[in-house]
Protein backbone atom coordinates (compact mmCIF):
# COMPACT_ATOMS: atom_id res chain seq x y z
CA UNK A 1 0.00 0.00 0.00
CA UNK A 2 1.33 3.70 -0.93
CA UNK A 3 -0.08 6.72 0.41
CA UNK A 4 0.82 10.47 -0.88
CA UNK A 5 0.76 13.51 1.14
CA UNK A 6 0.65 16.61 -1.26
CA UNK A 7 1.55 19.86 1.10
CA UNK A 8 3.95 19.42 4.21
CA UNK A 9 2.59 22.43 5.84
CA UNK A 10 2.07 21.70 8.87
CA UNK A 11 -1.60 19.86 8.11
CA UNK A 12 0.30 17.76 5.17
CA UNK A 13 3.02 16.94 7.81
CA UNK A 14 1.09 16.06 10.78
CA UNK A 15 -1.90 13.59 7.93
CA UNK A 16 1.72 12.39 7.39
CA UNK A 17 2.74 11.58 10.72
CA UNK A 18 -0.74 9.88 12.22
CA UNK A 19 -0.31 7.70 8.82
CA UNK A 20 3.28 6.71 9.71
CA UNK A 21 2.52 6.11 13.44
CA UNK A 22 -0.49 3.79 12.29
CA UNK A 23 1.93 1.93 9.62
CA UNK A 24 -1.18 2.55 7.62
CA UNK A 25 1.05 2.02 4.25
CA UNK A 26 4.67 0.52 3.31
CA UNK A 27 5.72 3.56 1.59
CA UNK A 28 4.30 6.77 2.23
CA UNK A 29 5.20 10.00 0.02
CA UNK A 30 5.60 13.83 1.14
CA UNK A 31 5.40 16.17 -1.76
CA UNK A 32 6.16 19.99 -1.31
CA UNK A 33 6.53 22.80 -4.08
CA UNK A 34 9.09 24.59 -1.45
CA UNK A 35 12.67 23.23 -1.75
CA UNK A 36 13.95 20.88 0.94
CA UNK A 37 11.00 21.21 2.98
CA UNK A 38 9.38 17.51 2.56
CA UNK A 39 12.53 16.03 2.23
CA UNK A 40 13.72 17.60 5.52
CA UNK A 41 10.19 16.75 7.42
CA UNK A 42 10.26 13.33 6.01
CA UNK A 43 13.66 12.61 7.27
CA UNK A 44 12.59 14.36 10.93
CA UNK A 45 9.56 11.85 10.87
CA UNK A 46 11.64 8.80 9.99
CA UNK A 47 13.83 9.57 13.24
CA UNK A 48 11.26 9.11 15.19
CA UNK A 49 10.70 5.48 13.23
CA UNK A 50 13.11 3.88 16.22
CA UNK A 51 11.05 5.98 19.43
CA UNK A 52 7.57 4.78 17.81
CA UNK A 53 8.82 1.58 16.20
CA UNK A 54 6.98 2.04 12.80
CA UNK A 55 8.02 0.84 10.00
CA UNK A 56 6.43 3.01 7.34
CA UNK A 57 9.00 4.29 4.96
CA UNK A 58 8.55 7.66 4.61
CA UNK A 59 9.91 9.94 0.93
CA UNK A 60 10.33 13.67 1.00
CA UNK A 61 9.78 15.10 -2.67
CA UNK A 62 10.21 18.64 -3.90
CA UNK A 63 7.60 18.77 -6.87
CA UNK A 64 8.69 15.37 -8.27
CA UNK A 65 5.60 13.44 -9.21
CA UNK A 66 7.51 10.64 -10.72
CA UNK A 67 8.09 9.86 -6.68
CA UNK A 68 4.56 9.59 -5.98
CA UNK A 69 3.85 6.75 -9.24
CA UNK A 70 1.54 3.79 -7.75
CA UNK A 71 -0.35 5.92 -4.76
CA UNK A 72 -3.42 4.06 -4.13
CA UNK A 73 -4.39 7.55 -1.96
CA UNK A 74 -3.61 10.84 -2.15
CA UNK A 75 -4.29 13.30 0.42
CA UNK A 76 -4.20 16.77 -0.96
CA UNK A 77 -3.62 19.62 1.75
CA UNK A 78 -1.35 22.00 -0.48
CA UNK A 79 -2.70 26.30 -0.46
CA UNK A 80 -2.54 28.60 1.87
CA UNK A 81 -4.15 28.43 5.05
CA UNK A 82 -6.29 31.06 6.98
CA UNK A 83 -4.67 33.46 9.20
CA UNK A 84 -6.75 35.42 11.76
CA UNK A 85 -10.15 37.40 10.20
CA UNK A 86 -9.93 35.38 7.14
CA UNK A 87 -12.87 32.74 6.22
CA UNK A 88 -11.74 30.17 4.34
CA UNK A 89 -13.51 31.26 1.16
CA UNK A 90 -11.11 34.13 1.77
CA UNK A 91 -8.66 31.61 0.26
CA UNK A 92 -10.28 30.20 -2.89
CA UNK A 93 -8.53 32.40 -5.93
CA UNK A 94 -4.61 31.23 -4.52
CA UNK A 95 -5.53 27.97 -3.64
CA UNK A 96 -7.88 26.90 -7.08
CA UNK A 97 -4.89 26.92 -9.45
CA UNK A 98 -2.97 25.14 -6.60
CA UNK A 99 -5.01 22.33 -5.87
CA UNK A 100 -6.27 21.56 -10.14
CA UNK A 101 -2.70 21.66 -10.95
CA UNK A 102 -1.98 18.68 -8.11
CA UNK A 103 -4.66 16.46 -9.00
CA UNK A 104 -3.74 16.58 -12.85
CA UNK A 105 -0.10 15.90 -12.04
CA UNK A 106 -1.13 13.25 -8.97
CA UNK A 107 -3.49 11.23 -11.68
CA UNK A 108 -0.12 11.28 -14.39
CA UNK A 109 1.48 8.85 -12.39
CA UNK A 110 -1.61 7.22 -10.09
CA UNK A 111 -4.55 6.87 -12.35
CA UNK A 112 -6.75 4.60 -10.00
CA UNK A 113 -5.55 6.84 -6.82
CA UNK A 114 -8.52 7.68 -4.29
CA UNK A 115 -8.21 10.77 -3.63
CA UNK A 116 -8.78 13.63 -0.43
CA UNK A 117 -9.33 17.02 -0.24
CA UNK A 118 -8.54 19.24 2.46
CA UNK A 119 -7.81 22.46 1.67
CA UNK A 120 -9.75 25.07 1.26
CA UNK A 121 -12.36 26.40 1.14
CA UNK A 122 -12.96 22.34 1.11
CA UNK A 123 -16.42 22.05 -0.54
CA UNK A 124 -15.47 23.83 -3.53
CA UNK A 125 -11.75 22.69 -3.45
CA UNK A 126 -13.74 18.98 -3.75
CA UNK A 127 -15.97 19.95 -6.49
CA UNK A 128 -12.78 21.40 -8.35
CA UNK A 129 -11.14 18.01 -8.05
CA UNK A 130 -14.11 16.53 -9.80
CA UNK A 131 -15.07 18.04 -12.27
CA UNK A 132 -11.72 19.39 -13.12
CA UNK A 133 -10.16 15.53 -13.40
CA UNK A 134 -13.91 13.77 -14.00
CA UNK A 135 -12.71 11.30 -11.83
CA UNK A 136 -15.62 8.61 -10.66
CA UNK A 137 -17.23 10.04 -7.91
CA UNK A 138 -16.88 7.80 -5.35
CA UNK A 139 -13.20 8.79 -5.76
CA UNK A 140 -13.38 11.90 -4.47
CA UNK A 141 -13.35 12.87 -0.59
CA UNK A 142 -13.36 16.06 1.40
CA UNK A 143 -12.72 15.98 4.78
CA UNK A 144 -14.33 19.14 6.35
CA UNK A 145 -17.50 17.18 7.92
CA UNK A 146 -14.77 14.55 9.25
CA UNK A 147 -13.36 16.98 11.39
CA UNK A 148 -16.15 19.13 12.43
CA UNK A 149 -18.02 16.40 13.79
CA UNK A 150 -14.83 15.41 16.07
CA UNK A 151 -14.85 18.84 17.29
CA UNK A 152 -18.84 18.76 17.55
CA UNK A 153 -18.08 15.55 19.85
CA UNK A 154 -15.51 17.36 21.96
CA UNK A 155 -17.83 20.31 22.54
CA UNK A 156 -20.27 18.18 23.95
CA UNK A 157 -18.00 16.09 26.10
CA UNK A 158 -16.88 19.37 27.84
CA UNK A 159 -20.44 19.71 28.64
CA UNK A 160 -21.60 16.50 29.46
CA UNK A 161 -18.46 15.53 31.08
CA UNK A 162 -17.54 12.27 29.24
CA UNK A 163 -15.31 10.64 26.77
CA UNK A 164 -15.62 12.31 23.03
CA UNK A 165 -15.10 8.03 21.91
CA UNK A 166 -18.37 7.33 23.79
CA UNK A 167 -20.11 10.02 21.53
CA UNK A 168 -21.84 10.07 17.84
CA UNK A 169 -22.30 13.27 16.81
CA UNK A 170 -22.56 14.41 12.96
CA UNK A 171 -22.32 18.02 11.29
CA UNK A 172 -23.54 18.13 7.70
CA UNK A 173 -23.60 20.93 5.15
CA UNK A 174 -20.49 22.84 3.98
CA UNK A 175 -17.14 23.50 5.87
CA UNK A 176 -17.45 26.85 6.81
CA UNK A 177 -18.39 28.93 9.77
CA UNK A 178 -21.95 29.77 8.85
CA UNK A 179 -22.93 26.59 6.77
CA UNK A 180 -21.80 23.60 8.97
CA UNK A 181 -24.98 22.08 10.10
CA UNK A 182 -24.18 20.42 13.98
CA UNK A 183 -27.26 18.01 13.88
CA UNK A 184 -27.83 17.97 17.67
CA UNK A 185 -30.87 15.95 16.99
CA UNK A 186 -28.65 12.94 16.06
CA UNK A 187 -26.17 13.27 18.53
CA UNK A 188 -26.17 10.12 21.18
CA UNK A 189 -23.64 9.50 24.30
CA UNK A 190 -23.93 5.24 24.50
CA UNK A 191 -27.16 5.50 22.21
CA UNK A 192 -28.87 8.04 24.61
CA UNK A 193 -30.02 11.31 22.95
CA UNK A 194 -27.43 14.12 24.52
CA UNK A 195 -30.36 16.87 24.15
CA UNK A 196 -32.03 14.62 27.20
CA UNK A 197 -29.00 15.89 29.28
CA UNK A 198 -28.45 19.33 28.20
CA UNK A 199 -30.32 22.39 28.15
CA UNK A 200 -31.48 24.33 25.22
CA UNK A 201 -29.03 26.93 26.21
CA UNK A 202 -26.30 24.45 26.09
CA UNK A 203 -26.87 22.91 23.11
CA UNK A 204 -26.85 25.99 21.27
CA UNK A 205 -23.82 26.54 22.89
CA UNK A 206 -22.48 23.63 21.36
CA UNK A 207 -23.38 23.91 18.06
CA UNK A 208 -22.30 27.83 17.94
CA UNK A 209 -18.76 26.35 19.59
CA UNK A 210 -18.79 23.86 17.09
CA UNK A 211 -19.56 25.99 13.77
CA UNK A 212 -16.56 28.64 14.91
CA UNK A 213 -13.81 25.66 16.05
CA UNK A 214 -12.02 26.42 13.20
CA UNK A 215 -11.88 30.44 13.52
CA UNK A 216 -11.28 30.21 17.48
CA UNK A 217 -7.95 28.12 16.76
CA UNK A 218 -6.99 30.26 14.36
CA UNK A 219 -7.55 33.40 16.44
CA UNK A 220 -5.61 31.65 19.07
CA UNK A 221 -2.70 30.86 16.93
CA UNK A 222 -2.09 33.16 14.20
CA UNK A 223 -2.81 30.44 11.58
CA UNK A 224 -5.24 27.36 10.97
CA UNK A 225 -5.10 24.28 13.20
CA UNK A 226 -3.72 21.04 12.40
CA UNK A 227 -3.75 18.53 14.77
CA UNK A 228 -7.33 17.55 14.52
CA UNK A 229 -7.43 18.30 10.54
CA UNK A 230 -4.47 15.92 10.39
CA UNK A 231 -5.81 13.05 12.58
CA UNK A 232 -9.43 13.40 10.51
CA UNK A 233 -7.17 12.82 7.40
CA UNK A 234 -5.62 10.40 8.54
CA UNK A 235 -8.49 8.58 9.96
CA UNK A 236 -10.18 8.45 6.10
CA UNK A 237 -7.04 6.67 4.88
CA UNK A 238 -7.31 4.53 7.42
CA UNK A 239 -10.66 3.90 6.63
CA UNK A 240 -9.62 3.08 2.85
CA UNK A 241 -6.29 1.33 3.43
CA UNK A 242 -7.97 -1.27 6.04
CA UNK A 243 -11.48 -1.37 4.67
CA UNK A 244 -13.24 -0.41 7.69
CA UNK A 245 -16.11 0.93 5.81
CA UNK A 246 -16.39 3.59 9.12
CA UNK A 247 -18.92 6.09 8.62
CA UNK A 248 -17.59 9.94 8.39
CA UNK A 249 -19.46 12.91 7.16
CA UNK A 250 -17.77 13.93 4.18
CA UNK A 251 -17.68 16.28 1.46
CA UNK A 252 -18.93 14.13 -1.68
CA UNK A 253 -21.22 14.53 -5.02
CA UNK A 254 -24.76 14.78 -4.65
CA UNK A 255 -26.83 14.00 -7.17
CA UNK A 256 -30.41 13.96 -5.70
CA UNK A 257 -29.46 12.96 -2.40
CA UNK A 258 -30.38 15.33 0.32
CA UNK A 259 -32.41 17.73 -2.28
CA UNK A 260 -29.30 18.66 -4.08
CA UNK A 261 -27.20 18.14 -7.58
CA UNK A 262 -24.14 19.50 -8.99
CA UNK A 263 -22.15 20.08 -6.02
CA UNK A 264 -20.13 18.56 -3.23
CA UNK A 265 -21.35 19.00 0.27
CA UNK A 266 -20.94 17.12 3.97
CA UNK A 267 -23.14 14.22 4.47
CA UNK A 268 -23.07 10.99 6.22
CA UNK A 269 -21.02 8.01 4.19
CA UNK A 270 -19.28 5.31 4.36
CA UNK A 271 -15.33 4.54 3.76
CA UNK A 272 -14.09 1.78 2.32
CA UNK A 273 -10.95 -0.11 -0.19
CA UNK A 274 -13.52 2.06 -2.91
CA UNK A 275 -13.12 5.34 -1.79
CA UNK A 276 -16.97 6.28 -0.20
CA UNK A 277 -19.29 3.63 -0.63
CA UNK A 278 -22.59 4.20 0.65
CA UNK A 279 -24.26 7.61 1.95
CA UNK A 280 -26.48 7.39 4.99
CA UNK A 281 -29.81 8.71 3.91
CA UNK A 282 -30.73 10.62 7.55
CA UNK A 283 -34.36 12.13 7.35
CA UNK A 284 -33.33 15.40 8.07
CA UNK A 285 -36.38 17.43 9.78
CA UNK A 286 -37.86 20.85 7.93
CA UNK A 287 -35.46 23.37 9.87
CA UNK A 288 -32.57 21.00 9.54
CA UNK A 289 -32.90 20.93 5.56
CA UNK A 290 -34.03 24.24 5.22
CA UNK A 291 -30.43 24.62 6.83
CA UNK A 292 -28.45 22.14 4.43
CA UNK A 293 -30.22 23.72 1.61
CA UNK A 294 -29.34 27.21 2.68
CA UNK A 295 -25.77 25.95 2.92
CA UNK A 296 -25.39 24.27 -0.13
CA UNK A 297 -26.65 28.03 -1.87
CA UNK A 298 -23.72 29.57 -0.16
CA UNK A 299 -21.15 26.55 -1.40
CA UNK A 300 -22.71 26.78 -4.97
CA UNK A 301 -22.40 30.49 -5.33
CA UNK A 302 -18.66 29.93 -3.90
CA UNK A 303 -18.30 27.29 -6.83
CA UNK A 304 -19.10 29.81 -9.53
CA UNK A 305 -16.52 32.20 -8.35
CA UNK A 306 -14.11 28.88 -9.68
CA UNK A 307 -15.46 30.04 -13.61
CA UNK A 308 -14.34 33.58 -12.82
CA UNK A 309 -10.71 32.48 -12.30
C1 LIG B 1 -9.89 24.04 10.07
C2 LIG B 1 -9.29 24.14 8.71
C3 LIG B 1 -8.30 23.06 8.43
O1 LIG B 1 -11.11 23.95 10.16
O2 LIG B 1 -10.29 24.17 7.74
O3 LIG B 1 -9.13 24.04 11.05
Amino acid sequence: MKVTVVGAGAVGATTADNIARKELCTELVLLDIKEGLAEGKAQDMMQTAALLGFDTKIIGSTNDYSKTAGSNVVVITSGIPRKPGMTREDLIGTNAGIVKGVAENILKYSPDAIIIVISNPMDTMTYLALTATGLPKHRIIGMGGTLDSSRFKYQLSQHLGCSPADLNAVVVGGHGDTTMIPLIRYATWNSAPVTDFLSAEQQQQIVNDTMVGGATLTKLIGTSAWYAPGAAGAALVESIVRDQKKSFTCCVSLEGEYGQTDICLGVPVTIGKNGWEKMLDYQLNADEQAAFNKSADAVRSMNEVLKTL
